[in-house]
C-alpha cells in the first residue's frame, strides 16, 4: 500500500508545529470501493449501504449538526461522562499517545487532551477519519491549540488500516461517539478483535457506546423534528449521485429510523415514496425501486455493560472501568489489552 504523507507545516500560529497527515484512502481507492459496494448493495435486496458512505464533507457537517440536537442525547451524555472522568482516564491509562478513531472533529475528546496535558504525560496525538477535508482541518486546528504535541493524522478506514495504526509510546484508542454501534455484531466482533491484536499489553481502549432505553426516546433522537438527521441521511444520496453519476432525487425518499427490538438497533432507512428507476451513469446500471422500497443506511446499535464487557473479553481487552452519566443513556468503558 502506498502512503501520501503530506506535512501540513504553519498554521498561521508562528511556531505551531506541523501536522503529519498519512492517506491510506485516496479518493481513487474511495470510488472503486463505492462502486463495489454499490453494486452488490444497491443491486440486491434488501437494499443497504454502509453508514462510511453518509460522512463526505457536507454529511460530516450534518453530523455535527445533529450533535448539537436537543433530541440527540449521545453527545452530550458522553460529554458530561468525560467532564467527569477525563482525569481518571488520563491516570488510569497512563497513555502518552491518544490515537482517536472515526475522530470527526474531536470535539469532546479536547477533555481528555487537557487531562492528560494536566498531568504531564501527552505527547502525540493520533486521529484518524475516513473523511478527508474534514479530518485535515481538524487536525490543524488542534495542532494549534495542543502546540507542545505532535499531531499525526490518519486517512484511513477503520475497517481496513487498523494495521497502519502509529505504534510507539503507551497508547490510548479512543472510539467515541457510539460509533462501535454502526457495526453490526460479526463486524463488531472482528473489528475488536483487529483493534486488539494491534495494541501492545498495557495499552488502552476507551469505548463510548450508547445504552438501551425506552423506544420513545431513541425514536426521537433518530427521528428529530427539524429534519437534520432525515437531510444527513439523505445526503448519501447525493453522494452516489456525485460519486457515480447518479440521477437520484433526495426528495423521492424518505427518512424513517425506527427501533429494531429484537436486533436492539436503530436503523436509519429511506423509503422510496413511489415506484421509481435511478440511472447511475459510471455503473451503466439502472436501480428499480418499487414504492415503499427501504434502503437502509446505517445501523446504530444500543447495549447492556454485560454483552460489552463479554465482546470486550473475548478480543482480549479487560473492562476495568464502566462509567455512565447521571441518567444512565450513554456509557464509556476502559479497557485494558491483556
Ligand atoms: N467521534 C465523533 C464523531 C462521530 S461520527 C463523535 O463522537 O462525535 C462518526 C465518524 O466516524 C465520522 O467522522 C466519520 O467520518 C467516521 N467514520 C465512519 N466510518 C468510518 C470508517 N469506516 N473508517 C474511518 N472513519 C469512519
Ligand atoms: C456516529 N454514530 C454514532 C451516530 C449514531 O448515533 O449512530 C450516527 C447518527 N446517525 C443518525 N444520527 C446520528
Amino acid at each position: 500500500m502506498r502512503v501520501r504523507t503530506a506535512q501540513m507545516v504553519g498554521t498561521g500560529t508562528p511556531g505551531a508545529p506541523g501536522v503529519r497527515v498519512d492517506v491510506y484512502v485516496r479518493p481513487g481507492d474511495a470510488k472503486r470501493a463505492l462502486r463495489a459496494e454499490v453494486l452488490e448493495g444497491l443491486c440486491g435486496r434488501p437494499k443497504e449501504l454502509s453508514p462510511k458512505w453518509l460522512y463526505d464533507e457536507r454529511g460530516s457537517q450534518l453530523f455535527d449538526d445533529i450533535t448539537r440536537l436537543p433530541e440527540y442525547y449521545p453527545t452530550r451524555r458522553e460529554r458530561e461522562i468525560l467532564l467527569a472522568h477525563a482525569g481518571d482516564v488520563a491516570r488510569l491509562s497512563g497513555a502518552d499517545t491518544m490515537i482517536e478513531l472515526g475522530s470527526g472533529t474531536s470535539e469532546k475528546t479536547r477533555l481528555l487532551l487537557d487531562a492528560m496535558e494536566e498531568a504531564g504525560q501527552l505527547s502525540r496525538f493520533v486521529p484518524f477519519d475516513v473523511s478527508e477535508a474534514f479530518l485535515r482541518r481538524a487536525a490543524a486546528d488542534l495542532a494549534r491549540e495542543y502546540p507542545g504535541i505532535t499531531v499525526h493524522a490518519v486517512v484511513g478506514d477503520f475497517e481496513r488500516h487498523l494495521g497502519q495504526l502509529p505504534g510507539g509510546g503507551r497508547r490510548l484508542v479512543a472510539f467515541l461517539g457510539g460509533t462501535i454501534g454502526n457495526f453490526k455484531p460479526a463486524q463488531r466482533a472482528l473489528f475488536l478483535r483487529e483493534l486488539s491484536a494491534g495494541l501492545r499489553p498495557g495499552d488502552g481502549l476507551l469505548l463510548g457506546t450508547d445504552l438501551i432505553k425506552d423506544r420513545e426516546r431513541l425514536h426521537a433522537a433518530y427521528n428529530d423534528r427539524a429534519g437534520v438527521t432525515a437531510e444527513f441521511n439523505r445526503n448519501v444520496l447525493r453522494v452516489l449521485n456525485r460519486e457515480l453519476g447518479g440521477d437520484f432525487d433526495p426528495d423521492a425518499f424518505e427518512h424513517f429510523a425506527p427501533f429494531d427490538e429484537e436486533n436492539a438497533w436503530i436503523e436509519m432507512r429511506l423509503v422510496s415514496r413511489c415506484a421509481q428507476t435511478v440511472w447511475l451513469s459510471t455503473l451503466r446500471r439502472r436501480v428499480d425501486f418499487a414504492e415503499g422500497e427501504v434502503l437502509r443506511t446505517e445501523v446504530s446499535c444500543k447495549f447492556r455493560q454485560a454483552q460489552v464487557e463479554a465482546e470486550l473479553a473475548e478480543a482480549g481487552l479487560t473492562l476495568t472501568e464502566w462509567w455512565t452519566d447521571a441518567a444512565g443513556d450513554f456509557a464509556l468503558s476502559l479497557a485494558l489489552k491483556r
